[in-house]
């Protein structure tokens, strides 16, 4: 049976685009799970990674607008790890407005291109894209929403990678409702995620009887989402990330999650360190110390294959509005928390159609 393919366009060809894209070409020949090392799902509801064709793209830096896909993905300021010779897409990277895409701590990186703005809608509307996922500086709150506004107009579903408050708003998610369309978001997870790992540690600490009392979890990378994050999304990463772990502990205990730095030479490597102090028989005390090292774009790629997918069965159900199962299943902020085992659970049953 041929399926068709599912037409993405992506807002912002950063560190994250690149490794999707380098993903495509890597899992796109792949027909068995064992062949498919990193990913999590080889076929998600009969979709395999080589039914996604990213149609359109958009940024605002002069190395990659105007420039094939496959060329821009590999443009400074990215600095995600090169492993793959990715073939022509066949397109040029159009530019989109800047609004607030730079910050001024990024001012002095992205290099802002000359050639005229694109009318993003109408590229969407041309090109066939059924998706539009939003991969914008996490700073670039009112670009986002430009994004999904634009989205709406052409007719696409909607991807909040971003922390920008679009498909945990109630007043966007009624829109997108009406124009009977898919929201997801929002701030993906990652695969092996630091939030996610430390929830993990703390719920097993605390099941076994073990009262945490302090706790925190410090993030260090070098892309320039690292770099963005430390000047304009500091606190707002800081609280959903906080508020996130506290939802793990059926206590309240100190907690802080989530804080950031930047280091240059990093490059888009990310340390994550984790504390932990508790007390257990007889208040004997514990600690955990512990450093997880990550690259950060290809920490993306799996679950933007889920997603992607899974709002492509979305589409073809013909659901609309906020689609639950898949923005508490592949993100930080969706618009309604639940556990991970719960998350799991609502994923695995929306992709089997018992949702
Ligand atoms: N593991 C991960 O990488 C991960 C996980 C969760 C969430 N995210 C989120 O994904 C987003 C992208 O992350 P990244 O590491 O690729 O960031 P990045 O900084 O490498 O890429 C952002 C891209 O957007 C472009 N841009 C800026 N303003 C624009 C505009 N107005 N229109 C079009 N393009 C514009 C930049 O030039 C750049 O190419 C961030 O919001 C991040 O928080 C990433």
């Amino acid at each position: 049976m041929t399926v068709s393919k599912i037409k993405v366009a992506l807002a912002g060809v950063g560190n994250c685009a690149s490794a999707l894209i380098q993903g495509l070409q890597y899992y796109c020949k792949c027909e068995k799970e064992e062949e498919s090392t990193g990913l999590r799902f080889l076929y998600l509801g009969g979709l395999h990674p080589k039914d996604v064709q990213i149609v359109a793209a958009f940024d605002i830096d002069n190395r990659k607008v105007g420039k094939d896909l496959s060329e821009a993905i590999f443009a400074a300021p990215n600095n995600a790890p090169k492993i793959i010779e990715v073939s022509p897409s066949g397109f040029m990277v159009h530019k989109g407005p800047v609004m607030d895409g730079v910050g001024e701590y990024t001012k002095n990186v992205i290099q802002i291109s000359n050639q005229p703005e694109e009318n993003v809608s109408e590229t969407l509307r041309e090109t066939g894209a059924e998706l539009l996922l939003n991969l914008l500086p996490s700073g670039a709150m009112e670009a986002s929403k430009w994004y999904a506004e634009q989205a709406l107009n052409a007719n696409c579903a909607f991807v909040n990678a971003t922390p920008a408050f679009i498909a945990s708003d109630a007043a966007w998610c009624k829109r997108f409702e009406e124009a009977e369309l898919p929201i997801v978001g929002d701030d993906l997870k990652d695969q092996v995620g630091a939030t996610t790992l430390h929830k993990t540690l703390l719920k097993l600490l605390s099941m076994n009887g073990v009262r945490i009392t302090e706790t925190y979890q410090l993030d260090v990378g070098g892309g320039a989402e690292s770099l963005d994050t430390l000047e304009r999304t500091r606190d707002v990463k800081r609280t959903v990330k906080t508020r996130s772990v506290e939802a793990s502990l059926p206590y309240k205990a100190e907690i802080v999650a989530g804080s950031m730095d930047y280091v240059d030479f990093l490059e888009n490597r990310r340390d994550s360190y984790f504390w932990i102090r508790g007390l257990y028989f007889c208040k004997a005390p514990m600690q955990i110390d512990l450093k997880l090292s990550t690259v950060d774009a290809p920490n993306a790629g799996s679950v933007l294959f889920d997603v992607i997918r899974a709002v492509k069965i979305a589409l073809d159900r013909k659901l609309k509005g906020a689609i639950l199962p898949i923005c508490v299943y592949a993100f930080k902020n969706p618009p309604q928390m639940v556990s991970l085992e719960v998350a799991e659970e609502m994923f695995a049953d929306f992709v089997e159609e018992k949702t």
